[in-house]
């Protein structure tokens, strides 16, 4: 049996698990339509994403659109779709890019979503007015067959980390796994194709659209001005390309079901600092109360500008990894180095230039040393601003540009040992151990 089939044995939905979702789904359209009549609501509920689509895994979620005719305000659209969403899932309103209400109904997790029911996406009002034609599309183009390939994209993606567009991930969207398959033929060559991408790879699957700049450019069938690929980082689609080339020639169910890693004891991790000669920070925020994937993309933003600081004050990050936890966001680093020399040389003006005066004026009493000629220009031993990474980035960081709901104020900074001793030794490990989760 092939590894795809096997694994298909353990991602595709079980026959009663089907009927019991479906079950869910069909006493749910009924109580929306039921209000929906009650209310004398002038809209339409219907099915649309992985479940509509029959391309979910186990535990999927249910997508309910609620259509609203084009002429209906918005106000009045967003406000009656929200209240039906509070009185049928009792769950919370998110506003995204647009408003919603999340919530659970007999146990699977529900979007009710409001929106306009347009006829051609050339109307269109809001981003998720898309959706109900990309179920309509993938419909069309896909056969039953490929459904289970797309089952097998997706959760070879998610055993890698690249499934999802939310900030975290910064990876492929079930809609964009559903194209890539359909658009390919199939899960292998969707691989096949992947191992000749570069960055900037363009796929135009019905119709090419102005130009687009991205690590990955995919035109959206029902839409050609829109990038479907548009969340894809750089490095999300190296890593999938890397390991599509890795599974083709030998795959392994690893691919799908890594394993979990075992973090490494402090002395292990020592012994590793000490083999690079290396030195640990963690920078630890406290976690505001924000959406959390508007709380990632502010994470990965601090951790570049802190990089980045870090870089510039000669500390040399080898290597950066964060996490959320429930109270705190923590991004450690790797550096070269966390603590420099007490003094470094600075240099000064040509020694024929007017400036050299002032220079010569300004340093004359130097506690360490007299200035000296180095290249034509006077240089002279001075005392650094700071020392240790530490210090600098307790001073630093406010103006670093780090993410905007997070308080710099709240900022705690674990050195070498503090981080051995306090930071997650599992973070660690990703730090100091980096290798592919289906190679660990
Ligand atoms: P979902 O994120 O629930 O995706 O968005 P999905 O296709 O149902 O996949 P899984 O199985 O739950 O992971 C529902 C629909 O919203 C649109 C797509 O049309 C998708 O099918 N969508 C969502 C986007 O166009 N872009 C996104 O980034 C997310
Ligand atoms: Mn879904």
């Amino acid at each position: 049996m092939s590894i795809e089939s096997e694994v298909l044995d353990v991602i595709r939905p079980s026959k009663a698990e089907v009927e019991s979702i479906e079950r869910t789904a069909d006493e749910l359209l009924s109580l929306v339509n039921r209000y929906i009549a009650d209310h004398d609501i002038n809209a339409v509920a219907r099915y649309v994403g992985s479940f509509a689509k029959n391309t979910y895994l186990s535990d999927p979620d249910l997508d309910l659109f609620v259509l609203f005719p084009e002429d209906v305000p918005r106000a009045e659209m967003e406000e009656v779709g929200l209240r039906m969403g509070d009185d049928i899932l009792h769950g919370d309103r998110l506003f995204s890019e647009h408003p919603y209400t999340r919530g659970k109904f007999n146990g699977l997790d529900v979007d009710l979503v409001p929106s306009y029911g347009i006829t051609s996406t050339d109307k269109l009002r809001s981003a998720v007015d898309r959706t109900p034609f990309h179920t309509e599309y993938v419909l069309r183009r896909m056969d039953g067959s490929l459904v289970d390939d797309v089952r097998l994209l997706k959760s070879f993606m998610k055993g890698i980390g690249t499934y999802g567009a939310e900030p975290n991930t910064r990876g492929f969207s079930g809609y964009l796994c559903e194209l890539l398959v359909a658009h390919y033929g199939g899960f292998l060559k969707a691989l096949e194709a992947a191992t000749g991408w570069k960055e900037g790879s363009t796929i135009v699957i019905e119709g090419k659209g102005p130009p687009i700049i991205g690590p990955l450019v995919v035109y959206d069938p029902v839409d050609s001005r829109r990038n479907v690929a548009s969340a894809v980082h750089m490095d999300t689609l190296a890593l999938f390309m890397v390991a599509a080339r890795s599974y083709l020639s030998s795959p392994s169910p690893k691919f799908f079901f890594p394993a979990d890693r075992v973090p490494f004891s402090k002395e292990r991790l020592e012994e590793l600092a000490e083999r690079n000669g290396s030195r640990i920070i963690t920078v630890v925020f406290r976690r505001p109360d924000v959406i959390e994937d508007n709380l990632y993309s502010q994470l990965w933003k601090t951790r570049y500008a802190l990089a980045r600081k870090l870089n510039e004050y000669d500390y040399n990050v080898l290597r950066a990894v964060h996490n959320m936890y429930d109270r705190t966001m923590e991004i450690a680093f790797e550096l070269e180095r966390d603590v420099l020399s007490k003094t470094y040389r600075h240099i000064g003006p040509p020694v024929w230039v007017k400036a050299a005066d002032s220079f010569l004026g300004k340093w004359k009493d130097n506690e360490y040393g007299a200035p000296f000629i180095e290249d034509g220009c006077w240089n002279v031993v001075a005392e650094r601003m700071y020392f240790t990474a530490k210090e600098m980035l307790e001073d630093e960081a406010a103006i670093a540009g780090i993410g905007r709901e997070i308080d710099p104020n709240s900022m705690k900074i674990r050195d070498h040992e503090a981080s051995l001793n306090e930071t997650d030794p599992l973070l660690l490990t990703e730090l100091m151990d980096p290798r592919q989760s289906w190679e660990a």
